[in-house]
């Protein structure tokens, strides 16, 4: 474990802070924009002298003398700008830096180590296909998954079915009426699906459909052994499907609990919000009425835990699902990755924790919709029903004509593996690419594309990566010396990418990483155009260098590719 430059940057900043009795509280070290101005800047003095009504330039000045000599670490400090500090870092202190990063964990710094988070993420509904609103939950709730653990929390990945609720007494109706057997066995989910359809669209006129459905719903809920094995037929089939989406995406989870586990604790949940007096009765129905106390536009609407019907909701198994996480793993912090159209609800989840005495953090991490070719969105209420697994394939069969043009010497063993790597790769780099909270429209040839911030790039650059050091024959990698500009570009890149974890992370933003592999691929390009690793003109101790450059180069990008959850290749 080496702390970063930055970091160190930073140990060395709060001490010039506290030599001149200044509050050390952030260093905020940045990135500098242009890479002629240094490698890193902190705006600490400019914030401060704000803070003080100094002026900033004056206390930058001030600043710059206090800070402690480390000739070691800082190659220049100067001040910029309107109060910034801008740092070069010495480039025997960069090489050492780059040889610490060699193993698969970067030698990172791990902040999280003692902390634990319950990430509840893809949670599909069952009898239902899976839709592209889940593949995003799935794939963004996989990568935070990975960098949380890379910091060092223990994750417990939590899939939270929806396997519970009203949808089952139309199910069992529907079934009983208008079953295909041969169909159901063909297609589960296809079926099922068919049979709720029609349950919707059917006329009803004496409501007879609907009483029916409302007794089998209170049936099952009461027990009844009957539609007990039915309704496990049901989520059961439903399982079978999305255990091979997961294995195809390379999706797993620590815990898969659908909201029936919590069944038997909803009557309680409610009885104690009542007692507590933190629900009333309204209308028949239980609520929790919040107020804008308790957030903006909170207290427009309250939040429903009963229906005047006796039953139970959505959220009233997540409050009891909160209790459980809270029970069994006492999390540090609890997050739910869901489409942004939950925000409210979660918004008031959280707010009705609060109220029972819940002081954990929770992280709602919204997003916006996905949007395919041709305008389909993730809606299954639209009638177009995309199956996940439809288009993983087209992903596959596309990247499949990508690795066919590139690669003359593979097997045809060798073709079909890359290309379901790659295929499933494109399609989450391109959602992961992409902050979260920005609705995307997939494009499968940007998404394949061997140039730009695509997965298919990223991955050939590690593969050029591994067949050179492969190919490097006897020379060993050894010491690193900076030599041309872009071995020095290369290496910072490299030096930053614990860094960069940390702050995607914080910022529940797994594009910030896919940004910075992007600028990491793209620094080895220019590497890779300046730079012979060998040949019989190539000094060794410069080959050992930049095969030292270049190991390094590709761990971090297999790594921060790994952490979002898409693995490199050695050959392609
Ligand atoms: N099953 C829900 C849906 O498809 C998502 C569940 C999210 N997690 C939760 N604890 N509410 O919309």
């Amino acid at each position: 474990m080496t702390p970063t430059l930055s970091d160190r940057l930073a140990a060395h900043v709060l001490a010039g802070a506290r030599s001149l009795g200044l509050p050390d509280d952030d260093a905020a070290l940045t990135p500098t924009a242009l890479a002629a101005h240094g490698d890193f800047q902190t705006n600490l003095a400019f914030r401060l002298a704000k803070a003080r009504g100094e002026n900033p330039r004056a206390l930058a000045e001030r600043f710059l003398a206090a800070l402690p000599n480390d000739p070691a670490l800082v190659a220049s400090a100067t001040v910029a700008g309107p109060g910034f500090i801008n740092f070069k870092v010495t480039e025997a202190a960069l090489a050492a830096d780059v040889g610490a990063r060699l193993g698969d964990d970067l030698g990172a710094p791990r902040p999280g180590v003692g902390k634990t988070l319950v990430i509840d993420f893809s949670s599909p509904n069952v009898a239902k296909r899976m839709h592209i609103g889940h593949l995003r939950s799935t794939i963004i709730g996989h990568a935070l998954d990975g960098m949380f653990r890379f910091l060092g929390w223990r994750v417990i990945a939590d899939n939270h079915i929806g396997d519970w609720g009203t949808q089952f007494g139309k199910l069992i109706v529907g079934w009983d009426r208008w079953r295909d057997d041969a169909a159901f066995a063909a297609d589960p989910i296809g079926e099922l699906q068919r049979i709720y359809q029609r349950f919707g669209e059917i006329e009803d006129p004496d409501g007879e459909l609907a009483t029916a459905s409302r007794v089998a719903t209170a049936r099952l809920q009461a027990g009844d052994p009957e539609l007990r094995a039915l309704w496990r037929r049901f989520v059961d089939a439903s399982m079978v499907e999305f255990d091979a989406v997961y294995a195809r995406l390379g999706v797993r989870f620590d815990a898969v609990l659908g909201e029936s586990a919590y069944e038997a604790a909803l009557a309680g949940i409610v009885e104690k919000l009542l007692a507590d007096g933190l629900a009333e009765v309204s209308d028949g129905a239980v609520v929790v009425r919040l107020t804008a106390d308790d957030g903006p536009g909170l207290g427009e609407a309250p939040f429903l835990v009963r229906k005047a019907d006796g039953a139970a909701l959505y959220g009233t198994t997540d409050l009891a699902t909160v209790d459980h996480r809270l029970a069994t793993w006492a999390p540090d912090l609890i997050a739910y990755v869901t489409d942004m159209r939950q925000q409210l609800h979660f918004r008031q989840l959280f707010a009705v924790c609060r109220r029972r005495g819940i002081q954990v953090p929770f992280q709602h991490v919204g997003f916006g919709l996905l949007r395919l070719p041709g305008g389909k969105t993730a809606s299954t209420k639209s009638g177009v029903v995309l199956n996940l697994v439809d288009v993983l394939d087209e992903a596959v069969a596309r990247a499949r004509a990508v690795v066919d043009q590139r690669s003359d010497t593979l097997s045809e063993d060798e073709r079909a593996a890359i290309a379901e790597t790659v295929g499933v790769a494109a399609l989450k780099y391109q959602d992961l690419s992409q902050n979260p909270q920005s609705d995307i429209v997939f494009d499968w040839d940007k998404s394949l594309a061997l140039d730009g911030n695509t997965a298919p790039y990223l991955l050939y650059a590690h593969a050029r990566c591994r067949s050179v050091l492969r190919r490097a024959g006897d020379a060993a990698p050894g010491p690193v010396v900076l030599v041309d500009p872009s071995e020095r570009e290369l290496a910072m890149s490299v030096a930053r990418t614990p860094d960069v974890i940390r702050q995607a992370a914080a910022a529940w933003r797994p594009n910030l990483l896919c940004d910075h592999l992007y600028g990491t691929t793209q620094a080895f390009s220019r590497f890779w155009e300046r730079c012979r690793v060998v040949g019989d003109d190539v000094p060794a101790d410069v080959t050992a260098s930049r095969l030292t450059l270049v190991t390094a180069t590709a761990t971090s990008l297999r790594t921060g590719l790994g952490l979002l959850g898409i693995r490199a290749l050695d050959r392609m």
